[in-house]
C-alpha cells in the first residue's frame, strides 16, 4: 500500500464497495463505545482505504442513533487524516434533482440532542472550533478535479441542511429550509463534519440526491423504494468519483 490512509464513511444506499480488495476488517472499541460496523481496512487500487458503514452492516442504525464520536474516533485511531463521506440527500434546489450529486460547502444544523463534541468527556477542555467552512477545501477541490477528470457532472458547492430525522420532512419544513438558502437536505453530514474537525481530519462530503425534497417537485409521497432505486444508479457514479480521486488527485499517491 502506499500513500496516506483515506477514510470513507458510507451512507444510505453505500453499506460497501464492491471494489475494496480488503485486507483487514477491525472491530474496535474506542473510548466513546462501538463504531458503527468494523472498519474495512484495504486497497481501492494503488489507495489505501478504511471504509466505515455509517448505517452499520446491514443498515440498522438510523441517523440519530448513529454514534458519531465513536466512528470518528476509530477512523483517527487508524490512522486515517482525511474523510470522504457520502451523504444520500433529499433535493431542495432545482439542480439537485434525483441523482445530482453535489459536493457542499456550507451546512445549517436543525438537529437536536446528539452527541456533536468530543469536549463532553471527562474533564476535557471546551475547544471552540473554528466551523466557519464546515468541510475541507482542498478535499472538496481534489473531488472536483476528479470529477472533472472522470466526466463526472458534480455541482460545485451547496449549503446543506442536517435535519434530526429518521422521518423525512414535511412540505413546510422543507419550505422553510429553502427560505433558510439550503440547497440539499440530510440527515448526518452535520455531526461528522463537527466531530472531524476537533479530531483535526480533513472531511468532505459527496451529497447523492435520492429524491426532490417535500414539496420540490417531485412524487406526491416519498417512498424508500424511490429513494432506494435512484441511489442505486448513482452510487456507481459516485465510485467512480471516489476511485478517481483516490488515484489521480489525493496527495503522496501517484
Ligand atoms: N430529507 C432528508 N434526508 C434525506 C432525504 C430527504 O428528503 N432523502 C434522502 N435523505
Amino acid at each position: 500500500m502506499s500513500g496516506p490512509m483515506i477514510g470513507i464513511i458510507g451512507g444510505t444506499g453505500f453499506g460497501r464497495i464492491a471494489d475494496l480488495l480488503a485486507v483487514q476488517s477491525v472491530e474496535l472499541e474506542t473510548e466513546y463505545g462501538w463504531p458503527s460496523a468494523a472498519v474495512v481496512i484495504g486497497q481501492i487500487d494503488q489507495a489505501s482505504v478504511a471504509f466505515l458503514a455509517r448505517h452499520g452492516s446491514p443498515h440498522r442504525i438510523a441517523p440519530h442513533r448513529v454514534n458519531y464520536r465513536a466512528n470518528i474516533a476509530v477512523l483517527k485511531a487508524l490512522g486515517v487524516t482525511e474523510v470522504i463521506a457520502i451523504n444520500a440527500v433529499g433535493g431542495i434546489a432545482d439542480w439537485a434533482g434525483p441523482g445530482a450529486i453535489a459536493l457542499p460547502t456550507q451546512l445549517i444544523d436543525y438537529t437536536h440532542g446528539r452527541l456533536s463534541s468530543f469536549s463532553d468527556v471527562g474533564d476535557r477542555a471546551v475547544e471552540h472550533i473554528d466551523f466557519s467552512e464546515p468541510f475541507s477545501e482542498p478535499l472538496r477541490q481534489r473531488l472536483l478535479a476528479a470529477a472533472v477528470s472522470a466526466g463526472l457532472a458534480v455541482h460545485d458547492g451547496g449549503v446543506i441542511a442536517v435535519t434530526q430525522g429518521p422521518r423525512l420532512e414535511t412540505r413546510a419544513e422543507v419550505a422553510r429550509l429553502r427560505r433558510d438558502g439550503n440547497d440539499l437536505v440530510g440527515m448526518t453530514s452535520m455531526t461528522e463534519a463537527a466531530l472531524a474537525r476537533e479530531a483535526g481530519l480533513g472531511y468532505a462530503s459527496i451529497a447523492v440526491s435520492a429524491n426532490a425534497a417535500a414539496g420540490c417537485g417531485g412524487s406526491e409521497i416519498i417512498t424508500m423504494h424511490e429513494i432506494e432505486q435512484t441511489l442505486e444508479e448513482a452510487m456507481q457514479r459516485v465510485l467512480r468519483l471516489v476511485r478517481e480521486c483516490l488515484r489521480h488527485h489525493s496527495p503522496g499517491i501517484s
